[in-house]
């Protein structure tokens, strides 16, 4: 027997990246790779790349940059570029890094196998299109699970085409995987020991395939032995289907969480992101979503600067989020991204973009604290997923998603508790197990 292989990931971008990351080293397992957290004394480095902004993409070329060194001190050493950035520009990274021995884009890495035998031969590998067979056909099933809460991809790519997104270039049209498969999966992940299930899709909710809908899929995972928690992102606001919406009211497996992005309250500028529904139609579903489920912790994803984005545009964002009341939410400063039609546009002034930027995330922090701080005297579910650091302690997530620090000497990983919410801190919060 050989020595394995060491294989070191890094992972940019969405949890669909995280997913991926998981699989492509389970699918280079078969060629004698083990993962390791050390880039040094790897033989093979592989960054997994998001396009989704420009800073975004820039860190795949400082990345390459520092790893020239290392390359040339070790010119057995592999270097692979996975993800969204390989997707887009594969052809453009070989051409101007010939350190990169491999590219593979998201759909196309069950292929890894036979490209790592072709760059053991000192050849270059380059996959980058949207193969007609099904990549979750041809990869191992799963092995190791790294905890009890873990991602499964249950959709890929987008259909919709928002006018600032490379999404629907980078990951191809929506497919559906078929629910028996997932189910199985599911089943494989339930029996070495996860308990909660986070459905991945760049459009979850738009799921659909052999009959079922996300709803029904998430009804059936509940009654799997050992799932006691199902949540799912990302989803669109136009796919809000009835039953989906009774699913967080009379499915208790189902967290109350959800992430809706919307992106901007304002109507005119929603036009223009080709986003398809108005702020009232999103708040609309989020007053059916509360109705449901009215402890329900709402997330959503915000632009600023979108090309032609007037302050009284920006105001209508802020009295939306003053509106709905976020417990947690992402926001960017738009970055023009090639191929896109609002790339053809003119941008709004980065001064401004930038002090609108930070307007908006200081009232969503300030939402996040309130409803972090809420939580003191509750009793929330925590799913523990490490020992904390101090002696006697357990880290987990509540229902809600913040991260939990209990005091509870017996506690072990993977084991839904009952917690006291006793202090707010900064980034956590804290408890007691109920007696
Ligand atoms: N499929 C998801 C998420 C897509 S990417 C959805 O439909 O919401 C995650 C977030 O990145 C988006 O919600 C959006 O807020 C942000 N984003 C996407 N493209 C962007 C761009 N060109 N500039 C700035 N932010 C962007
Ligand atoms: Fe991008 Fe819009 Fe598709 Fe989300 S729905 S992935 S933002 S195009
Ligand atoms: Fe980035 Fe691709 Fe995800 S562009 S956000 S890694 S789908």
């Amino acid at each position: 027997m050989t020595d394995p292989k060491k294989l070191f990931i890094k992972t940019y971008g969405c949890q669909m990246n995280v997913y991926d990351s998981e699989r492509m080293a389970e699918s280079l397992g078969a060629s004698g790779y083990v993962q390791t957290d050390q880039i040094d004394g790897a033989d093979m480095v592989m960054i997994n790349t998001c396009h989704i902004r420009e800073k975004a993409s820039e860190k795949l070329f400082s990345d390459l940059g520092r790893l020239r060194p290392a390359k040339e001190a070790n010119p057995n050493l592999k270097i692979a570029v996975a993800g969204c950035v390989a997707q887009a520009e594969g052809a453009e990274i070989m051409r101007r890094m010939p350190l990169v021995d491999l590219v593979v884009g998201p759909q196309s890495y069950h292929r890894l196998p036979e490209m790592e035998a072709k760059i053991q031969k000192g050849e270059r590998a380059i996959e980058t299109e949207f193969p007609v067979e099904d990549k979750f056909d041809h990869l191992p099933e799963r092995k190791a699970m790294r905890g009890p809460a873990a991602f499964l991809t249950v959709q890929e790519g987008c259909d919709k085409f928002c006018a600032f997104c490379v999404v629907p270039y980078t990951r191809g049209s929506e497919v559906s995987r078929p629910p028996e498969r997932l189910l199985a999966e599911a089943r494989n992940l339930a029996s070495r020991g996860v308990r909660e299930l986070t459905l991945l899709g760049q459009n979850v909710n738009a799921y659909s395939a052999g009959g079922y809908g996300l709803a029904r899929l998430i009804r059936e995972m509940a009654q799997l032995d050992g799932i006691q928690r199902l949540r799912y992102m990302t989803s669109h606001p136009n796919d809000m289907e009835d039953d989906l919406i009774a699913a967080h009211g009379d499915c208790p497996a189902l967290m109350p969480y959800l992430h809706l992005p919307v992106q901007s309250g304002s109507d005119r500028i929603l036009k223009a992101m080709n986003r398809k529904h108005t702020a009232d139609d999103y708040l609309r579903v989020l007053d059916r979503v509360r109705n449901a489920r009215p402890d329900i912790l709402l997330t959503s994803d915000f632009i600023v600067g979108f090309p032609g984005e007037t302050d009284a545009d920006f105001q209508d964002t802020l009295n939306l989020v003053r509106k709905v009341g976020y417990g947690m939410a992402y926001s960017f400063k738009y970055s023009a991204r090639p191929g896109t039609p609002a790339a053809e546009k003119l941008d709004v002034d980065t001064a401004v973009a930038d002090a609108r930027l930070q307007e908006l995330q200081a009232l969503l922090t300030s939402q996040q604290r309130a409803a972090q701080d809420a939580m003191v005297g509750q009793v929330v579910d925590v799913l523990y997923e490490k020992a904390g650091r101090l002696d006697g302690q357990m880290v987990g997530k509540s229902q809600h998603l913040h991260a939990v620090h209990v005091t509870d000497a017996a506690g072990q990983v993977g084991q839904l508790v009952r917690v006291r919410i006793t202090e707010s801190k900064s980034n956590s919060l804290a408890g007691v197990p109920l007696g």
